[in-house]
């Protein structure tokens, strides 16, 4: 990383804005009223995906990139993803052992981003004089208070990691910040921020003659609308229909009863992986042994457990997601090109198939979800769908193809503009 920038003069603020994201975290700088920068926070890379991987082999914590490869490779040590899904829990405060040591979970999101202060401060070349967290319009659905812990433990976590005293803005507004910067006229603007944890909508009136430094646009915020469904939860349930099965999901014993589920559930659940891992539940697990029928399913769920393949799994469900929505998009699934799953580091040659309509069956009631929740934006402004100048998309969910077709039939005749899926919201918030 280079130090590329003139030193500015002492009294100019330094705003660093970060978004600190489910599956990926961003971030950027701004010096004064001069032009948003990012920072790249992983080699050239902008985004750093929000994983940590504490290797004991080495007994270096690792991040992004380098935390899933390591992680894959067979490295021993622990991987943690998505914990931003874990802020408003009590399982935040909950300690866990990671390289020999108790650590609670708020810690190891500390830990993070530390690593992205070091890396800003590193790459700006000067400590920032600001600091601006995003937050999602909801961190928890339906519940102030607990929404409200979330963002003190996020709030506490930034000063743990020596990030002092930060501001917070909403990610869709973020968004809308950095959108406003390239359009000509006066707009009203739906952003929709679909991510990994969390899908927000924000109706916003944007425009040049808006744009000031340090403005309060409160009066441009036109409504405001979360709901606590992304990307991880598209994974949840693909893995459910398509992985977990191998497993003994839905299989019958010999009383004609299914396998107790619980298990499945937490091995289809990014943040909840881990917990599958301690002595304890693999010998609840080992004890299912007579619900099945097959015992090569259970031997496999063992496999899993003991040699921990659980985010090998999941990061192979989501990598399938990413190839069928890219394939749909580019018109593939007119020739129906499923996409393989290879599980041949779990048992040679096994491999599945996803059709290709696998993401409209199984995505059809979340979606629906999110798309009402677009909707509900729109119905609390007081304003007809056609009143929208554009739909602004963000957010890597963003790009799914089933979601935009369900988008584009809720708001018919409006233009759906794709804007900086994995940048825009650091970027907004460097604003300030
Ligand atoms: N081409 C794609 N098609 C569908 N989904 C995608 C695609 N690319 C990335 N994703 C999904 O986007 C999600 C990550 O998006 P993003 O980085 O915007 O989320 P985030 O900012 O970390 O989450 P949040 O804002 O909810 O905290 C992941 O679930 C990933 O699987
Ligand atoms: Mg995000």
């Amino acid at each position: 990383m280079t130090r590329n920038t003139p030193q500015p003069p002492a009294t100019e603020p330094v705003v660093l804005g970060i978004d600190f994201g489910t599956s990926n975290s961003a971030a950027a700088w701004r010096v004064g009223t001069g032009p948003v920068q990012h920072v790249p926070l992983e080699g050239e890379a902008l985004a750093l995906p929000t994983a940590l991987f504490f290797n004991a082999e080495d007994h270096r914590v690792h991040f992004g990139r380098d935390a899933v490869a390591q992680y894959l490779s067979g490295t021993e040590g622990r991987l943690m993803r998505s914990l931003k899904s874990l802020l408003g829990s009590p399982l935040l405060l909950e300690t866990t052992e990671v390289l020999g040591q108790a650590t609670s979970f708020q810690d190891i999101i500390a830990t993070f981003l530390a690593e992205i202060r070091v890396r800003a401060v590193r790459h700006m070349g000067r400590e920032p004089t600001h600091v601006v967290l995003g937050r999602p319009v909801h961190f928890v659905d339906g519940d102030p208070a607990r929404d409200a812990l979330a963002q003190r433990m996020l709030q506490e976590a930034a000063y743990s990691a020596g990030l002092g005293q930060v501001a917070f803005e909403l990610e869709p507004m973020a968004a809308a910040l950095d959108h406003e910067r390239r359009i000509a006229r006066d707009s009203r603007v739906l952003v929709a921020d679909i991510g990994g944890g969390t899908s927000d909508f924000t109706l916003v009136r944007l425009g040049p003659g808006r744009m000031r430094p340090g403005a309060d646009r409160r009066a441009d915020v036109l409504a405001t609308t979360g709901i606590h469904i992304g990307g991880t939860d598209f994974d949840h349930r693909l893995s459910l229909a398509q992985a977990m099965p191998l497993l003994g999901f839905r299989h019958h014993g010999p009383d004609g009863r299914e396998v107790p589920s619980a298990v499945f559930f937490d091995l289809a659940t990014w943040h909840l992986i881990h917990w599958r891992y301690s002595a304890k539940a693999q010998r609840e697990a080992q004890a299912l042994r007579t619900n099945y029928t097959d015992p090569a399913l259970h031997q496999r769920l063992m496999r899993v457990l003991s040699e921990r393949l659980g985010h090998h799994i999941a990061n192979d469900v989501e990598q399938a997601k990413i190839a069928l929505s890219m394939a749909s998009a580019s018109g593939q699934t007119q020739t129906a090109s499923p996409v393989a799953m290879d599980w041949g580091y779990l048992e040679r040659g096994l491999q599945s198939e996803w059709p290709a309509d696998v993401l409209t069956d199984c995505l059809q009631a979340p979606l629906a979800q999110v798309v009402a929740c677009a909707q509900a934006c729109v119905a609390q402004a007081g304003l007809p769908a056609g009143a929208l100048d554009a739909v602004y998309l963000t957010g890597g969910s963003s790009s799914l193809t089933p979601f935009r077709a369900a988008l584009q039939q809720a708001f018919a005749g409006v233009p759906l503009v794709e804007g900086d899926v994995f940048g825009g919201v650091a970027a907004g918030l460097a604003v300030g």
